[in-house]
């Protein structure tokens, strides 16, 4: 309610500025994340969220209010991306609303305060809650791989679970290990640098990919037995748009991402037989959105635009929403709806 009547004038500043008062506005909120033991409770990777649904990667950068985030109702928050350096990311503006459209598209460029600043403020918070960390690699790194491998030595000890984000398109040649070579040289760095005790890696691909492509990132993921599979990022593809920031460079989320991120979350969960979890995120912005994507193979769901136009109420709501059609449908566990379609 409070939102609906703030989102005008919120919509009236620049979405970066936008973005920085709702943080702001987010360290004043309850820190309280969700009891256990609901009806939502689900175990993934080795780790038991209290609901399915999860801050994506992106909105809290710099890991400054995942609690906050938590208290809003989320089952858990992914921070991030940082890189081992901080960076200013690409030139402003990068940050457009496609209101018409219930979209965005962003080439931020992985803006954030680095590894050393967020990996102190994630020390100093109270362990309850999960929160995964989204790793990435500066633009400017000689050696990408490195850059991955260092951060999951930094990072492992702070987080529930590590992404590894490969699919960010605003960092020039980033996708590219993507590609089978690269990905199993990147994955093993990053297991042997995590050791034996570490959380689960996560492995975040993006919507933009070939028949190919997909079988051989299962196959690789089923090998390295990976926690899970994050599908998917932003895409550089362009369904029909009609706000007049369409032709906009950058990675495209929200509403017109939806059915390409569903249609790969199928395709993933073809190549891999179900084997590994999935979390389906693009594009979700209703209980619904999240029931048809769980039912389609997601263990866990995520999202980030529909924050932008329904604010941080939609967590509520969509796990409340999850909760009744879980009922309804007659499933004594999320875990048995999980790719019943
Ligand atoms: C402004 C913005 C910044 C993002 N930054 C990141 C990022 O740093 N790392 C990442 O893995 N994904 C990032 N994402 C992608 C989201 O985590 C998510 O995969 C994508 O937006 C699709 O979900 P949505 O349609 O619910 O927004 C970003 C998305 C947006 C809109």
């Amino acid at each position: 309610m409070f939102y609906r009547l703030a989102r005008p004038a919120l919509f009236t500043l620049n979405p970066e500025r936008a973005h920085g008062l709702a943080i702001a506005a987010l360290r004043a909120m309850p820190r309280r994340p969700a009891p256990p033991g609901g009806p939502l409770e689900t175990t993934v990777a080795g780790l038991t969220f209290p609901n399915p649904l999860g801050m994506a990667a992106g909105f809290d950068k710099d890991g400054e209010v995942p609690d906050a985030l938590l208290g809003q109702g989320f089952g858990f928050v992914e921070v991030g991306s940082i890189t081992p350096r901080p960076q200013a990311g690409n030139p402003k503006p990068r940050l457009f609303r496609l209101a018409e459209d219930r979209a965005v598209i962003n080439r931020m460029g992985f803006n954030n305060g680095g590894a050393p600043a967020a990996a102190a403020r994630l020390a100093a918070r109270a362990r309850q809650g999960i929160v995964g960390i989204n790793i990435g690699a500066n633009k400017d790194s000689a050696d990408r791989i490195a850059d991955y491998a260092q951060m999951t030595q930094v990072m492992a000890p702070l987080a529930d679970y590590l992404a590894v984000n490969i699919s960010s398109p605003n960092t020039p040649g980033l996708r590219a290990l993507q590609d089978e070579g690269a990905l199993g040289a990147l994955l093993d760095a990053v297991l042997e640098a995590r050791g034996g005790a570490g959380p689960p890696v996560f492995l975040k691909v993006a919507p933009d990919l070939e028949p190919a492509d997909i079988d051989a990132i299962a196959r690789i993921a089923l090998d390295r037995k990976l926690g899970a599979l994050i599908v998917s990022n932003t895409t550089i593809a362009r369904p029909p748009l009609r706000s007049r920031h369409k032709e906009e460079a950058g990675g495209l989320s929200g509403a017109p991402l939806k059915d390409l991120a569903l249609q790969r979350l199928r395709d993933f969960r073809t190549a891999t037989g179900g084997a590994l979890p999935l979390v389906g995120v693009g594009g979700i912005s209703t209980a619904e959105d999240a029931w048809q994507r769980i039912r389609a193979g997601a263990s866990l769901v995520q999202l980030y635009s529909a924050m932008v136009y329904e604010g941080p109420g939609i967590a509520r709501r969509i796990v409340s929403g999850i909760e009744h059609r879980l009922r309804r449908d007659g499933f004594a566990t999320l875990a048995e709806a999980v790719g019943s379609e």
